[in-house]
C-alpha cells in the first residue's frame, strides 16, 4: 500500500479524464490521474481529434494549392507533396498538445500515476505494485475501435483510424467501411492527396445520425470532389495479401456478391466503450447491454464512490461531451451544482466543406410529433462565401411552429464548425429564431447565413 492517498483518482487521461482532474485540483481536491499510454491526452490528443485535424488542415491546403486557387488567379507551378513533412507536422502538433497536458498537470499539482489502473475495491486503485487509497474513483477509460468479425486489423493493410493517420505512402486506392465521421474525414485526407477512395456504407445514406438534407447534400458534394460511394452495401469478407486487400461485397438486404480490390482497407464502423483490465466484474460495477458503464444523473456507477464519464458511458462519443462531463462531476464532488444539457451538444465533421449540427433533426421532430418551422439559406447567396469561392452548403434552422424556440440547427459550408457556436448559445439560453434574426451580424461574414436562415424561418430572408 502506498503512503499516498487522494481525494480523487481519475483513471484515463483523455479529454474526460484530464479536464476532470484539472477541475478537481482547481477546487482544492487532492488529485491523481492514472494513464497507461506513454503520453497524456487519451485517444483525442494522441490518435483522434488532434492528429486527424492536423492532416485534414494540411491536406486541405495541399488540395487548394493543387489547382483550386486558379479560379482566384493564383497559379502554382512545381507543387509537390512531402508526405513525411506532413506527418511530421501532425506529430509535432500531437506532441505540443500532449506535453501541454503534462504541463497543466504539474501546474495544478496533479500526480500522473503511470501504468494501468485496476480498481481493487471502492476507495482503492492499484497501479503496478502500488495500491492507492482515495475517496472517489472516476473511470474515464474511453473507447476502442470496433472490427468486423473475421477481419483482423493489422494497421498496415487493414487499418483503423490509428493506422490511417500513419500511412507511409499515398495509397493508389482505399476502401472505407463506414460512411460515418471517421470514414469521411480520413477518406477526405487521402483522396485529397491522390488516393481513389470508395466508401462502403451499410445503410442507404452517409452520416446516418445527421439531418437527412445534410446527408444528401454532403454525399453530392463529396461525390463531386471524387469520392465514390456504395450505399446499402455490406462487406462480407476481406483478405489482406501482399499487394493489398480483396473484398467481397453484398447488398445489405442480400443478393449477388461482387468483389473489390484496394491497397488499403479502412474499417470505420464505430467505437466501443473500453473497460478491459479495470476489474469491474470483481468490484460489481454494472454495464449496460452495449458494454457501457451504467451511471445515474450524477455520473455515479452502481457502486458508491465510483463514477464514470466520457466515451465509456452512454451519449455521443465526442471530446467536448467528455470534457463537460468531467467538469460537472468535479464540481458536484466539490459540493457545487454541475450542469450539462445533452440537447445542446454540437457535432462537427471536419471535411471541406464542414458539417455541423446541434439539437433535433427534422426526422426526429416528425417522429416526436412536434410542429416546427424550417428556415434554410444557401451559402451561394452570401457575399463572403462568394469572395472565398466556397459556396457549397446551407444553414437550416428548425424552430417550434408556435413558440419559435430553436430546436435544431444543421449546417454544411465553410467554417460551419465555428458558426455552430452561435446556435448552441441561443439554444442553451432557450432562444428563438427571431432572436437570431434580430441580432446584428457583421457584414460581410459567413455568419450572415445563420441570420438569413433565421429570417427564412419567418418567411422574410432579404438576400434570396
Ligand atoms: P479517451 O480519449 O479514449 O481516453 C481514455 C484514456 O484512458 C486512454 O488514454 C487510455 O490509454 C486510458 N486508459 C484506459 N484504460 C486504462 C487503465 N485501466 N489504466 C490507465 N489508463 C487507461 N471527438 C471530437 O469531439 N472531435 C473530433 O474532431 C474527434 N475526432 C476524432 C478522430 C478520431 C480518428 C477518433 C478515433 C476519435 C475522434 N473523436 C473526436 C472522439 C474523441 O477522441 C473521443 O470522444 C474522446 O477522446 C473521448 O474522451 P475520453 O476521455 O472519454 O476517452
Ligand atoms: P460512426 O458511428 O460515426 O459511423 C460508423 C458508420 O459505419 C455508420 O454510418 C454505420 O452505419 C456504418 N456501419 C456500421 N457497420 C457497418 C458495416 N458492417 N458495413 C458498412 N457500414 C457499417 O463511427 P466512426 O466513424 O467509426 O467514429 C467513431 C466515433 O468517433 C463516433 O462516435 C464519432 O463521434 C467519433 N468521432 C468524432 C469526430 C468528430 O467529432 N469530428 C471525428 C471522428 C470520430
Amino acid at each position: 500500500m502506498s503512503e499516498k492517498s487522494y481525494d480523487v483518482i481519475v483513471i484515463g487521461s483523455g479529454p474526460g479524464g484530464y479536464v476532470c482532474a484539472i477541475r478537481c485540483a482547481q477546487l482544492g481536491l487532492k488529485t491523481a490521474c492514472v494513464e497507461k499510454r506513454e503520453t497524456l491526452g487519451g485517444t483525442c490528443l494522441n490518435v483522434g481529434c488532434i492528429p486527424s485535424k492536423a492532416l485534414l488542415q494540411a491536406s486541405e491546403k495541399y488540395e487548394e494549392a493543387d489547382g483550386h486557387l486558379e479560379a482566384m488567379g493564383i497559379k502554382i507551378k512545381g507543387l509537390s507533396l512531402d508526405l513525411k513533412g506532413m506527418m511530421a507536422h501532425k506529430d509535432s502538433v500531437v506532441e505540443a498538445n500532449t506535453k501541454g497536458v503534462e504541463f497543466l498537470f504539474k501546474k495544478n499539482k496533479i500526480d500522473w500515476l503511470k501504468g494501468a489502473g485496476v480498481i481493487s475495491k471502492a476507495g482503492e486503485v492499484t497501479v503496478g505494485k502500488e495500491t492507492y487509497k482515495t475517496k472517489h474513483i472516476i473511470i474515464a477509460t474511453g473507447s476502442d475501435v470496433i472490427s468486423l468479425p473475421g477481419m483482423e486489423i493489422d494497421e498496415k493493410t487493414i487499418v483503423s483510424s490509428t493506422g490511417a493517420l500513419e500511412l507511409s505512402k499515398v495509397p493508389k486506392s482505399m476502401v472505407v467501411i463506414g460512411g460515418g465521421v471517421i470514414g469521411l474525414e480520413m477518406g477526405c485526407v487521402w483522396r485529397r492527396l491522390g488516393t481513389e477512395v470508395t466508401v462502403v456504407e451499410f445503410l442507404d445514406r452517409i452520416l446516418p445520425g445527421m439531418d437527412g438534407d445534410v446527408s444528401k447534400d454532403m454525399q453530392r458534394i463529396l461525390k463531386k470532389q471524387g469520392m465514390k460511394f456504395k450505399l446499402g452495401t455490406k462487406v462480407t469478407e476481406a483478405k489482406a495479401g501482399k499487394s493489398g486487400v480483396k473484398l467481397s461485397l453484398e447488398p445489405a438486404s442480400g443478393g449477388d456478391t461482387e468483389t473489390l480490390e484496394a491497397d488499403i482497407l479502412l474499417v470505420a464502423i464505430g467505437r466501443k466503450p473500453y473497460t478491459e483490465g479495470l476489474g469491474l466484474d470483481k468490484v460489481g460495477v454494472a454495464l449496460d447491454e452495449r458494454g457501457r458503464i451504467k451511471v445515474d444523473d450524477h455520473f455515479k456507477t452502481s457502486i458508491d464512490g465510483i463514477y464514470a464519464i466520457g466515451d465509456v458511458i452512454a451519449g455521443p462519443m465526442l471530446a467536448h461531451k467528455a470534457e463537460d462531463e468531467g467538469v460537472v462531476l468535479a464540481e458536484m464532488l466539490a459540493g457545487q451544482a454541475g450542469h450539462i444539457d445533452y440537447d445542446c451538444i454540437p457535432g462537427v465533421v471536419y471535411t471541406w466543406p464542414e458539417v455541423s449540427a446541434v439539437g433535433k433533426t427534422e426526422q426526429q421532430l416528425k417522429d416526436e410529433g412536434v410542429e416546427y418551422k424550417v428556415g434554410k439559406f444557401p451559402f451561394t447567396a452570401n457575399g463572403r462565401a462568394r469572395a472565398m469561392n466556397m459556396t457549397d452548403g446551407f444553414v437550416k434552422i428548425l424552430s417550434h411552429a408556435k413558440t419559435d424556440r430553436v430546436l435544431g440547427v444543421h449546417m454544411i459550408g465553410p467554417n460551419v464548425g465555428e458558426l455552430i457556436s452561435e446556435a448552441v448559445t441561443v439554444m442553451e439560453f432557450g432562444g428563438s429564431a427571431e432572436d437570431i434574426a434580430r441580432t446584428c451580424h457583421a457584414h460581410p461574414t459567413l455568419s450572415e447565413v445563420v441570420k438569413e436562415a433565421a429570417l427564412a424561418a419567418d418567411g422574410r430572408p432579404i438576400h434570396i
